[in-house]
């Protein structure tokens, strides 16, 4: 099966914008299927990062002069495309972060670690990645309030029959899942797990540092509480992501870093603390980093959001199509349709590790592992599994070098 005319998306003249592909490694062509580690950066994003050092260099809210006024609108127009990309009310609910790992624990420290009592219930799914698992165990275990895992049914979809069981237990507080799994690629009802955490009185964190590169979100459509963002992963530069919160729930939150910058006045005996977004953007901001995403943002919506997301869903079913060609191939996870462009997957009898170093020398980069997710690998009942993952620049060739390269490392063992 061909990828399809059809989605406005030309992932061959894409290409050319990302420097990266201008190499071969271990002198074959590289294919690169590990953007859901971290995506490739395009030159529009580069230039304006070395665009804003060359030129509007300084720290921002601090300075009068010329340049530091600069730097703070450079940063603050950043924001503003964050704000706009997510449909968020408001730029004081967009809190800039080093990622949405970051963008979570803050709100476990500043939202559950003040609000959970003993007994609450915290809940989160057996498709989290640890980012969205560690900092809810910690605080409710600090708490004594009690963690409850959505489980999975047997197509790697989320099963929430026992939602109800749940909510007959006890105080659910805090529900906690991602929109799309970095492992499996599913992406998840928040829609109605956001509706079902409300009528709990909840609040709803949305990892959503999977979902951001590929698919237009709409946190007002949403619905959730708090959505956290990768830059890394959406063409921005590695150390900026974003917490997006609702205002009222922000504005009653303690701090999660204190500092400078955060504060509105500090007395030996008291200090007080800013106005949104800066009581939670301590020290200095990733400035530079906020100008390259935002720069990157400005990239993914002249592509189009929906043509990415369906570029991904049409290279998802190719790849599931030509995976199952491989003899003794264990393919994890829903349908294309259901799914971003994420495929995991193992070789009977040979390790994830050996797999991905075998296709390696052949140009090709997947990731091998447990992909931050082991409780996921203890449901599949597996240490780890072999993950190809696309992006906006992939193309079906790199699939085909994928699926080669995998009869090669069948041959290796044989
Ligand atoms: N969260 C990243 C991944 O899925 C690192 O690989």
């Amino acid at each position: 099966m061909a990828v399809t005319a059809g989605t406005k998306l030309d992932a061959r003249t894409l290409r050319a914008d990302f420097p990266i592909f201008e190499q071969q490694v271990h002198g074959k062509p590289l294919a690169f299927l590990d953007s859901a580690a971290s995506s490739q950066k395009p030159r529009q994003m580069l230039d304006a990062m070395d665009h804003f050092y060359e030129t509007s260099y300084a720290n921002v809210h601090r300075g009068v002069y010329e340049l530091a006024e600069r730097a703070t609108e450079a940063l603050e127009h950043a924001r503003e495309r964050m704000r706009a990309f997510l449909n968020a009310p408001s730029t004081r609910e967009v809190i800039f972060v080093r990622n949405a790992t970051e963008a979570i624990n803050l709100v476990a420290y500043a939202w559950g670690l003040w609000n959970l009592e003993a007994g609450d219930i915290v809940v989160v799914t057996e498709l989290e990645h640890h980012s969205n698992f560690v900092p809810w165990q910690f605080v409710a275990g600090k708490r004594g309030a009690e963690l409850r895992m959505l489980p999975l049914d047997d197509h790697g979809e989320l099963d929430l029959s026992g939602l109800d069981a749940i909510a007959r237990e006890g105080n659910v507080k805090i529900v906690a899942t991602n929109l799309v799994s970095n492992s499996l690629g599913t992406i998840n009802p928040v829609d109605r797990l956001v509706a079902w955490a409300h009528e709990q009185g909840a609040i709803f964190v949305c990892d959503a540092a999977q979902a951001a590169p590929h698919m237009k979100l709409d946190v007002q459509a949403l619905g959730v509480d708090f959505l956290a963002v990768s830059g890394h992963k959406m063409c921005g530069p590695s150390g900026a992501g974003v917490l997006w919160g609702r205002a009222e729930i922000l504005q009653k939150m303690e701090p999660f870093l204190t500092g400078g910058h955060m504060i509105s006045s500090v007395h030996v005996d008291k200090t007080t603390w800013g106005e949104l977004p800066h009581k939670f953007e301590a020290g200095t901001a990733p400035m530079a980093e906020a100008v390259g995403l935002g720069a990157a943002i400005d990239y993914l919506e002249a592509i189009g959001l929906d043509a990415i997301e369906a570029h991904e869903h049409e290279l998802a079913a190719y790849a599931l199509g030509r995976l199952a060609e491989v003899p003794g191939i264990t393919l994890y996870g829903p349908p294309a349709e259901r799914r971003a462009g994420i495929v995991s997957f193992n070789l009977e009898g040979i390790h994830p590790h050996d797999v991905a170093q075998i296709l390696d020398l052949q140009g090709v980069a997947i990731r091998a592992g447990h992909h931050c997710c082991q409780p996921l690998m203890h449901k599949l009942g597996v240490a780890a599994t072999n993950r190809a993952s696309f992006y906006l620049y992939t193309i079906p060739e790199e699939i085909d070098q994928l699926v080669e390269g995998l009869h090669a490392v069948r041959k290796v063992f044989a």
